[in-house]
């Protein structure tokens, strides 16, 4: 049965809520697991589909997950990895796009691999040719199949200089998760260097994997024979930190994310006090809140690591509408990610959508039909609407904008929120929302 969210909204959100492992990093971890030829442990693991997805692959390939009903800790074994068939792994398709970074474990460790088509979050394209090429630069051959893509390394793998045409964190985990076990020595230029990125790192290293992180985006790996299972405590998830933060000035609220961390959160923490928001840094987190007053327009542009994170602009574009003035949002990473807008706008926001490039980040889109910068007026009063989740950051960005407005709002598709937001229901009512789930109308 279908659920709608029913939201009534001008409640500040106020209270404490706690981030577990970044969604964006414990699931390639629990890939890594493939990689040792002994049981990893996997610490700080969130309750999110995300990770029952991988899980559920993992299992097919004869892996075993157990998890700790206390801690929620996960005990990975690939002693007894095996190939699945297509028809298994095609049960997973469309759900994520995790499943591209089973291939270079699992030429590793059986010598083929079955991608189905990817899922994840309908913000642009999101094709997964860096994946293909550095795939074949390893000497994997790649089929395309019906329903996927059937990858094979009979004589093995070997190390390879690669130079990635954007710095594509899932291109770079792919490079990361082949390169390990390749024979010799593999470079790769243009890589991503996002805190995740760097956990995944700190992962293989435990593992027994030889990763030098150069200057200038390089890194260079040493592939080794062996490698180990791990014992990681992942690091927290600042994007859903990020999230909450959000929430506090587009509520008028003040919330103390526990988990939250600065120094990964250093280019959010800029933008937030430019835009009036106040946070103050203590033991065990960080405290978010809107001082009263009026909220100022910016200028905001995403980047990759250490820029303004693609994944932290539409939580916030929801604070913008309520700042008093014109501020505009250029996204240079995905070319369709601001679809959520429509839904602000049926709220009462004033949002315009243009194609140019308005900043000066260097961006792929320009001078085609991308419609990636965004013109936000304020302050604009919101009132309640019904709209469908249309993935998982603009989904957020709906129920804050929701929780903000006055009056009531219905929300369907809330489902998506839970691939990436632990217990999120719990969380709002923590805080004071005024939500109800409620089985929708046949
Ligand atoms: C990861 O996606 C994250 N997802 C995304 O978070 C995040 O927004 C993104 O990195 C950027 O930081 C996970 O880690 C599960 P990319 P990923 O490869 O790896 C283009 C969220 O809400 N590209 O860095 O798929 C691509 O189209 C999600 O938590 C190619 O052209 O992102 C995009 O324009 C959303 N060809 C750009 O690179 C390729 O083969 C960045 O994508 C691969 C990517």
């Amino acid at each position: 049965m279908n659920k709608v969210l029913t939201i009534n909204g001008g409640q500040p959100l106020k209270g404490t809520v706690a981030v577990r492992g970044a969604k964006n990093l414990v699931p390639k971890a629990m890939v890594a697991a493939l990689l040792g030829d002994s049981p990893s442990v996997l610490r700080n693991v969130p309750e999110i589909k995300d990770v029952d997805v991988v899980t559920g692959l993992l299992n097919i390939h004869g892996v075993t997950v157990d998890k700790d009903s206390v801690t929620g800790d996960l005990t990975l074994n690939p002693a007894a990895a095996k190939s699945a068939s297509s028809k298994e792994i095609d049960a997973y398709a469309g759900d994520s796009r995790i499943p591209i970074l089973f291939c270079g474990p699992l030429m590793h460790t059986i010598g083929e691999a079955f991608i189905p088509d990817l899922g994840g979050c309908r913000i642009g394209d999101r094709p997964i040719d860096y994946h293909l090429n550095v795939l074949r630069e390893f000497g994997a051959v790649v089929d395309k199949a019906p329903n996927g893509i059937t990858i094979s390394a009979r004589n093995g793998l070997h190390g390879a200089k690669l130079h990635l045409p954007f710095p594509s964190v899932g291109a770079t985990e792919q490079v990361l998760l082949t390169a390990v076990k390749a024979h010799g020595v593999t470079e790769l230029k243009n890589a991503a260097m996002e805190p995740e990125i760097m956990d995944l790192i700190s992962v293989l290293q435990k593992m027994g994997a030889i990763i030098n992180v150069r200057s200038e985006r390089t890194l260079v790996i040493e592939g080794v024979t062996q490698l180990r299972g791990y014992d990681h405590t992942a690091l927290p998830d600042r994007n859903e930190g990020a999230s909450w933060a959000s929430a506090a000035l587009a509520t008028g609220g003040d919330i103390l994310v526990q988990g939250a961390d600065q120094k990964d959160l250093s280019a959010f923490l800029n933008t937030y006090r430019k835009l009036g928001g106040e946070f103050d840094v203590v033991g065990d987190g960080i405290r978010f809140y809107h001082p009263g007053g009026e909220l100022n327009p910016l200028v905001v542009e995403t980047d990759v690591h250490p820029g303004f994170m693609t994944d932290w602009q539409q939580p916030l574009v929801v604070a913008l509408t309520q700042a008093q003035g014109v501020s505009i949002v250029h996204e240079t990473v995905y070319e369709n990610r601001f679809g959520f807008t429509d839904a602000l706008v049926r709220m009462g926001a004033t949002i315009q959508l243009h194609r140019e490039c308005l900043g000066s980040n260097p961006c792929r889109f320009g001078q085609r039909d991308f419609l990636h910068s965004a013109v936000i007026t304020g302050r604009a009063p919101l009132h309640g609407a019904d709209f469908v989740i249309p993935d998982l950051r603009g989904g957020f960005s709906h129920v804050i904008a929701a929780l903000a407005a006055e009056g009531t709002s219905n929300a369907s598709g809330i489902e998506l929120i839970n691939r990436g937001y632990e217990h999120f229901l719990d969380k709002l009512q923590g805080l004071g929302a005024d939500v109800e789930l409620r089985d929708a109308a046949l």
